[in-house]
This record gives structure tokens, sequence and C-alpha cells, in this order.
């Protein structure tokens, strides 16, 4: 089973920034999850909510800040800076140390015109495209980086009580992924996708009665904020 880093070692460490990805990956996790945004000038960043407020110590919009604004923004502690990350800086990291990623597009509440075309570019010129899962709760962004690039692996978003027959919609779209929110879901759901072709991993799986839950429907992988101790958990069936 795939173990993915949910916004990086996110459980102890600021989520998605260098350190709690660094973090991840010194405990021995080769898959990360992050999320992107576009900045002012229409670079890719990476963070989580629309507004700086909830994880940094700036206010507003990141969409009304340039690049090296969002750069000069603490995402950590104030006992230790850390910017938001662009996803340049992220790429070369996950280049150097062959990490998996899954890339979420937050188109969901936001419209970032051509931000599907700007991330495969990213992937092309770093050469991650095999190594990158696309997904998003907005399924036009999947749908329209499944058109720009067939070869790269996407995944459809959802939340709550997700879809009757996800599997089949997926399979329609050429989308190898379904990413259903944990709390909802049924091994049905798992059972039909698995029929159909289509993988499952699952989010965001903390609570470890949950995990083994997920292990026997036999998901592909799961989203934690606490990776060391559910790798530990699953011992040698973690990838
Ligand atoms: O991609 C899985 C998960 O990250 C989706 O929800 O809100 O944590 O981005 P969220
Ligand atoms: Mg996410």
């Amino acid at each position: 089973m795939r173990v993915f880093a949910h916004r990086g070692y996110s459980g102890l460490y600021p989520e998605n920034t260098m350190l709690a990805f660094e973090k991840a990956r010194e405990a021995g996790c080769k898959s990360m999850e992050l999320d992107v945004h576009l900045s002012k000038d229409g670079e890719l960043v990476i963070i989580h909510d629309e507004m700086l407020d909830r994880t940094t110590n700036a206010k507003g919009l990141v969409c009304s800040y340039m690049l090296s604004e969002l750069q000069a923004i603490n995402a950590g502690t104030n006992e230790n800076f850390q910017g938001i990350p662009c996803l340049d800086e992220y790429c070369q990291w996950a280049k150097q140390y062959g990490i998996f990623t899954n890339i979420e597009i937050k188109t969901n509440l936001m419209y970032y015109p051509g931000i599907e075309d700007k991330l495969l570019a990213m992937l092309k010129l770093y050469g991650l495209v095999e190594q990158t899962l696309i997904s998003s709760f907005n399924h036009g962004s999947v749908i329209r980086m499944k058109q720009l690039c067939p070869e790269i692996q996407c995944a459809f978003l959802v939340g709550g009580r997700g879809l009757a027959n996800a599997g089949s919609y997926a399979k329609n779209f050429s989308v190898e992924y379904y990413h259903p929110d944990g709390a909802f879901l049924t091994k049905a759901h798992v059972d039909e996708c698995k029929a159909q072709g289509v993988g499952v991993n699952v989010w965001t799986i903390d609570d470890l009665g949950l995990l083994s839950k997920m292990t026997s429907w036999k998901v592909d992988g799961v989203f934690t904020n606490h990776c060391a101790p559910v790798m530990k958990l699953l011992g040698e069936t973690h990838a």
C-alpha cells in the first residue's frame, strides 16, 4: 500500500512546507501529497487554503501576492521560518530524492486560468510526469490535465459520501484513481472501483483502526498526516 505524507509530515511539522516534506522523507516516506494555487504573477505555489490566514503570518488571498512576496511569508513557526514553497523548488527536491507526488490542484473554490498547462510544463521540465499523480475536487481540472497529457496518472477527488459508481465514472474519463474521504468510504465503493480497474487512494487516515479497515479492503494507498506510525504499522507492505 502506498503511504502519502499528506501535506508532508503535517502531523508534526507545519503543513505544505519544505520542512514537512523533508521530515516525511527522513522518516522513510517516498510519496507526498501537496496542494497548489497560482500567485498574482502566475507562479505555482504550495499551500492548502485560498487564503493565507490559517497557516501563515499574513492575511488575504494567495493570488493577491506576487511569488517573491509569498516566499517571504512565514508558513512555519516563530522559531523556524518556512517560506511558502514554490512548486519549482519542490520539483528540484522531488527529482533529487526520487519522490512520488500527488499534486492536488486547488481549483474547487478559485479559478486559476491555465493552471493545468503550467503544472504540466513544470513536470515535463523536471522529468517528473511519471512520478506524479494529479488530483482535484474540480473534475474539470482533472479532465483538462488528461486532455493535455493522456499518459499522466490522474484521480478524481470526492468529499462526503462520494460517488455511487465512482469506478465506472473514472474509467469513462480514463482516470486511473478515485480519492474518497475515508470517513464515509464503504467496501462496496472500493469493490466497484476494483471491478472497473480503477485504483483507490483514501484520505485522511490518521486513525489506526481505520487504517486496518483500509488494509483489509485492499485499497491502493492512504493519505496520512502521521506517516511514520502508519508506515510502522504497515511494516513491509507499504510503498
Ligand atoms: O488529496 C487528499 C486530500 O488532501 C484532500 O483534501 O482538503 O486535505 O486537500 P484536502
Ligand atoms: Mg490536499
